[in-house]
């Protein structure tokens, strides 16, 4: 495995099998690198804590790196180049000049449409697609691997390279299941914020979840009360726990907006505060013909 952190000694990614991270990896992340391994192109993992994805009071700063233990992770997964870019390398005209592109890149509907991670991160989305375009012009991959634990952000990719069919003609965006603890908790490189007590009341969240998969497993339609009915018991699990719920919804799984009777597949959405960590987490919770 080599790791390279200047783009001009990038040789050979034409056509590589894209899993772009942002290090403080763990079994997610390994397990979309065994996926992008299992495609049978050389696998080119991407380290860069992307600081235009930030807001300016979020954790930019105290974000964990951990290079050593990520390369060591990215080898045994089987990556064949680990690119770790400096700022620089990434936006070349400066930091100032990237914020500045990053609020006037025209955006696919998912990155602002749903009211969910668009709503409590304003400038979040502009921050991804700009990085992640950034990956893909550099890498030019067939293949790119996103994990379902940030939901939005996989629909967003996938209808920013569908939005510009030029530019990448090519690359398909492979979404990969999200790996979880035992208790259920999503992981994350957030987790490590959660003290001990507060990661035994973060399993909340894929409880809450769960329940809500159960609630609807014998519904035949999208039943507008029932729906609202199941988000208000997740938004009141949740403070149960002490958690701080900042959205607790039912969306239709492709647009991710409210759930019509068009609807084939529902995802639950969560994201809530919890001490010094902000956790995300989804879960399909029903399918049309499910009972079939
Ligand atoms: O999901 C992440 O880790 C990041 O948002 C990504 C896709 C690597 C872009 O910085």
């Amino acid at each position: 495995m080599r790791l390279i952190e200047d783009p001009n000694e990038l040789v050979d990614t034409v056509g590589c099998a894209l899993v772009p991270t942002m290090g403080a990896l763990h079994e997610g992340h390994a397990s979309l690198i065994r996926a992008a391994a299992g495609s049978g192109l050389g696998v080119v993992v991407t380290i860069f804590v992307n600081p235009t994805q930030f807001g300016p009071r979020e954790d930019f700063l105290k974000y964990p790196r951990t290079l050593n233990d990520d390369l060591a992770v990215a080898e045994s997964a089987g990556a064949r180049v680990v690119f770790v870019p400096g700022v620089d390398a990434i936006y070349p005209r400066g930091l100032a000049a990237a914020r500045a592109e990053a609020a006037v890149l025209p955006l696919p509907p998912a990155a602002h449409e749903p009211h969910l991670e668009d709503a409590c991160r304003p400038t979040h989305m502009a921050g991804v697609c700009q990085v992640v375009a950034r990956l893909c012009d550099l890498l030019s991959p067939a293949v790119a691997y996103f994990g379902e634990k940030d939901f939005q952000q996989l629909r967003v990719i996938e209808q920013m390279v569908a939005m510009d069919p030029t530019r990448w003609p090519a690359l398909r965006v492979l979404p990969c299941p999200t790996i979880r603890e035992p208790d259920g908790l999503a992981m994350s490189s957030r987790n490590v914020f959660l003290n001990a007590e507060e990661r035994l009341r973060a399993a909340a969240i894929p409880r809450a979840l769960l329940a809500t998969k159960e609630r609807l497993a014998h519904g035949e339609s999208v039943n507008i009360g029932l729906l609202s009915e199941a988000e208000s018991e997740m938004r009141v699990a949740l403070a149960e726990a002490g958690l701080g719920t900042q959205y607790a919804v039912i969306r239709n799984s492709h647009t991710l907006m409210s759930a019509g009777s068009d609807a084939t597949e529902l995802r639950a959405l969560v994201a809530a505060r919890l001490g010094g960590a902000r956790l995300i987490d989804n879960m399909e919770v029903w399918t049309r013909g499910q009972g079939d």
